[in-house]
């Protein structure tokens, strides 16, 4: 493994994360305002070449996951050119290559997308009810997005492999009824519906009132399933997985406010405007496009990209000292979840 990638704590960062878009076709209200996000001018996000040029150097040095993210990364016209490519590294040492999407149009190229090499698939959805869907997402499309689910378990029941996990933010008051609905989809289906803290930001305006924390989510799925057992995390997991006893698939957690899992996080982002950065919550960003518009026909930038690593690992410090550290944190819940682990 190159040294590129270990940082001061020796942690290998063998997973990266690239935006391919700022864009979306939702509105979901917890992310961005009715009118969308402010957008870069076209010339400052990365063109198709950089991202395979950036995707092959990171795989070079050791990096064995890429996930796709955005915005919504199935709205970027190319999306398919560019996973065959980056698909095509796997002949390099990439292991996995997955997407995150809202699974509104994925259904229409997952197929081809499976082809070019896609092994696993995170898909958003907050709630099973149509009505209560265009709430949340501002948008029509609910139906789209269960046949992109329907897709994914049907190709996996002719072999394709494809993990298919499904992301379900809640919020106290708006979906949390549905976390028992959502616990029924992994009885029989192979599927990890993963509930995820809800993150109150700036721009937002849902209040904190709203977070619905872990053990509070715990309590309420004990109540209908008092046998829930945990089951080991792999070691870079953000998650904390459980199980119900019988049940085919597993429950995830993704405790963003009430317990931070820095010390084991082992993702790079590259932004969709081309800078890298360690941390999700963090702010050093060091801008590879700019060091790839300037390299004269694709020198080498593996030192560059060497020097990038060094400079914002500063901000990964930051990250274990606790930028996202837990926000008004119930009385006894830090126990329980040192306890619980
Ligand atoms: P896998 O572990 O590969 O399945 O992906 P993931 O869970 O990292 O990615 P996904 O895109 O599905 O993101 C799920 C949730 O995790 C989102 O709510 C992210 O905001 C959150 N998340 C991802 N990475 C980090 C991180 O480094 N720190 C924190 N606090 N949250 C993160
Ligand atoms: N709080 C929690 N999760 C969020 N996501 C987006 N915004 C927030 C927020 N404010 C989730 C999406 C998606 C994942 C990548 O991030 O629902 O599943
Ligand atoms: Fe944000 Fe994802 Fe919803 Fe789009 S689908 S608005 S990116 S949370």
């Amino acid at each position: 493994f190159s040294d590129f990638l270990t940082d001061n704590y020796h942690r290998q960062h063998d997973y990266l994360r690239i935006s391919l878009t700022e864009r979306c076709n939702l509105r979901c209200v917890y992310c961005m305002p009715e009118e969308g996000v402010p957008l870069s001018p076209p010339r400052e996000l990365l063109t198709t070449p950089e991202i395979i040029m950036l995707s092959s150097v990171f795989v070079s040095q050791g990096v064995n996951k890429i996930r796709l993210t955005g915005g919504e990364p199935t709205v970027r016209r190319d999306i398919l050119p560019l996973m065959q490519q980056i698909g095509a590294l796997r002949s390099h040492g990439l292991r996995e290559l997955c997407l995150t999407t809202n699974g509104l149009a994925l259904h229409r190229k997952l197929e081809a997308m499976v082809e070019a090499g896609l092994t696993g698939v995170n898909l958003s959805l907050d709630t099973l009810d149509p009505w209560q869907f265009q709430i949340m997402t501002r948008r029509k499309g609910f139906d789209a997005v269960m046949k992109s689910i329907d897709r994914v378990l049907e190709l996996n029941r002719h072999g394709a492999g494809i993990k298919l996990k499904i992301n379900c933010v809640v919020m106290r008051g708006v979906n949390d009824r549905e976390i028992i609905p959502f616990i029924e989809m992994t009885r029989k289906q192979n599927i990890e519906v993963r509930f995820i803290e809800y993150m109150p930001f700036d721009g937002n305006k849902w209040n904190q009132g709203k977070m619905f924390s872990y053990s509070e989510m715990l309590d309420l799925i004990r109540e209908t399933y008092p046998n829930l057992e945990k089951v080991q995390d792999h070691k870079n997991d953000t998650s904390k997985t459980w199980r119900v006893p019988g049940f085919v698939g597993r429950i995830g957690f993704i405790t963003s406010m009430t317990h931070n899992f820095c010390g084991t996080c082992n993702r790079l982002r590259i932004t969709s405007d081309g800078n890298l950065k360690v941390c999700l919550f963090g702010n050093a960003e060091v801008s590879l496009r700019d060091i790839l518009r300037k390299s004269n026909n694709g020198e080498p930038i593996e030192q560059e990209a060497y020097e990038a690593m060094r400079k914002i690992e500063m901000d990964r410090l930051q990250g274990l000292t606790g930028t996202s550290k837990p926000l008004g944190l119930p009385p006894g819940e830090q126990e329980l979840l040192d306890v619980i682990g």
